[in-house]
């Protein structure tokens, strides 16, 4: 029948899940219960990592025994870090040395850990990718500006020795607590199409490095994490022309062109977290260069008050204010679809061992619409 065909698998359930939940309607997602906007405010990274892998926010015993041994992964092989080097030399697209250089990780699992397939070792192996994506993506960088890699720094947590290792210098308490901010509001959110390609691979119980290269791939494009890329794209092309940013937007929708950070696939309204970005770029433009805020709410109020979207249920998403408070921070562009990876991990990993723990391999069908009854000729009578 026609109608049981959902294309994109739109509003399809498909598994059954503890981790987050997203109301489209109002704009509120909540991680295990806890609503973003809290733990956006009060927790770490770290914290919500927990949350999403133990199901409880950790003690103070439980946080340090878990940094610590976040901490102590950190380390990425001189073998990988030399790879790393290579497409750093040659140009590579940040996210494609990401993909390629985490899935060469498996090859530095500690023997033991191999080829161990169960859910403590999945956990395992889940915990030292998270640990080590930032060392990549930062000795990515470093190698790209000629640098060498810079080494983690124990006494600093995941989102500060990330700006630690990036630029070479600890971060100012701004920049680090925004940043670690940013690595929480992107740790989850239901079964996105990245997160939803890690479960198919491990619903094969395939291991966990598959899966998580899997999710980079998907999230590399640009309707999906890639857009917060575009997003900033787009505010510099508007900086650049001769035109009034509301001139810019009008001209740009006119001719069809669509605003990246606009649209969600569950949101109707303004995406929780893009309010939460929203502050934390127009603190952060308050002491430093106010116009890619201010290009950034004009877009916004012109899509809003003007063209109607919202009352159409396209609303700015996640990606729309991340690419400003990136940027004010110093980040490069095409980093931040990979620091959305790196935040990522954290849930595509809680969903892998998940599902894995109640697995059913998924399998969908599509309904044949090619030719029937074909007679085979053969080559030579072709
Ligand atoms: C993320 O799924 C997640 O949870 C993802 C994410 C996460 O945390 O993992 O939230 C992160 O991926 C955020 C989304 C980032 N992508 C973008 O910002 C790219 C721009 N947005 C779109 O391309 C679009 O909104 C999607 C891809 C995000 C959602 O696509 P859908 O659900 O398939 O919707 P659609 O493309 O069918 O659009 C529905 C309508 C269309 O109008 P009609 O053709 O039906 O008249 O909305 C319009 C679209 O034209 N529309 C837009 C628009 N996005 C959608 N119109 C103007 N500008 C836009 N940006």
């Amino acid at each position: 029948m026609a109608d049981d065909l959902k294309k994109g698998l739109e509003g399809v359930l498909v598994a059954e899940s503890e981790l987050s939940s997203i109301d489209g309607d109002v704009g509120r997602l909540v991680y295990r219960g806890y609503p973003i906007e809290a733990l956006a405010e009060g927790a770490s990274y770290e914290e919500v990592l927990y949350l999403l892998w133990h199901g409880h926010l950790p003690d103070e015993r439980e946080l340090s025994s878990f940094t610590e041994a976040m901490v102590a992964e950190r380390e990425v092989d001189d073998a990988i870090l030399e790879t790393v080097r290579r497409l750093a030399e040659a140009d590579e697209e940040p996210m494609a040395a990401l993909r390629t250089a985490t899935s060469m990780l498996s090859a530095t699992e500690p023997e033991g850990d191999a080829n161990a397939e169960d859910l403590d070792a999945s956990l395992r192996k889940g915990r030292r990718i998270t640990a080590k994506i930032p060392t990549v993506l930062a000795a990515f960088e470093r190698y790209r500006q000629g640098d060498e890699p810079v080494d983690p720094n124990p006494e600093l947590g995941l989102a500060a020795n990330f700006l630690y290792m990036f630029t070479g210098t600890e971060p100012d308490e701004i920049a680090a607590e925004t940043f670690d901010q940013a690595l929480i509001l992107h740790a989850d959110h239901g079964l996105n199409a990245s997160t939803f390609t890690s479960m198919v691979i491990a619903s094969t119980m395939a291991d966990v490095y598959s899966a998580i290269t899997g999710g980079i791939g998907a999230l590399s494009g640009p309707l999906h994490g890639g857009a917060n890329q575009d997003v900033m794209e787009v505010l510099i092309e508007i900086d650049e022309s001769d035109l009034d940013p509301h001139d810019w937007v009008e001209q740009a929708t006119e001719e069809g062109r669509r605003i990246p950070g606009f649209g969600h696939r569950v949101y109707n309204v303004k995406d929780p977290r893009a309010h939460i970005l929203q502050q934390r770029s127009e603190e952060l433009a308050e002491t430093g260069e106010r116009k890619w805020y201010d290009i950034t709410t004009t877009i916004e109020r012109y899509l809003t008050e003007e063209k109607g979207l919202v009352e159409k249920g396209i609303a700015p998403n996640v990606d729309f204010y991340s690419g400003s408070v990136y940027y004010q921070l110093g980040i490069p562009i095409d980093m931040y679809t990979p620091i959305f990876a790196m935040s990522r991990a954290g849930g595509w990993i809680a969903h892998v061992l998940e599902y894995q723990d109640d697995n059913r391999l998924i399998r969908p069908r599509a309904r044949y619409t090619g030719p029937e009854d074909q007679t085979f000729v053969p080559l030579e009578e072709r």
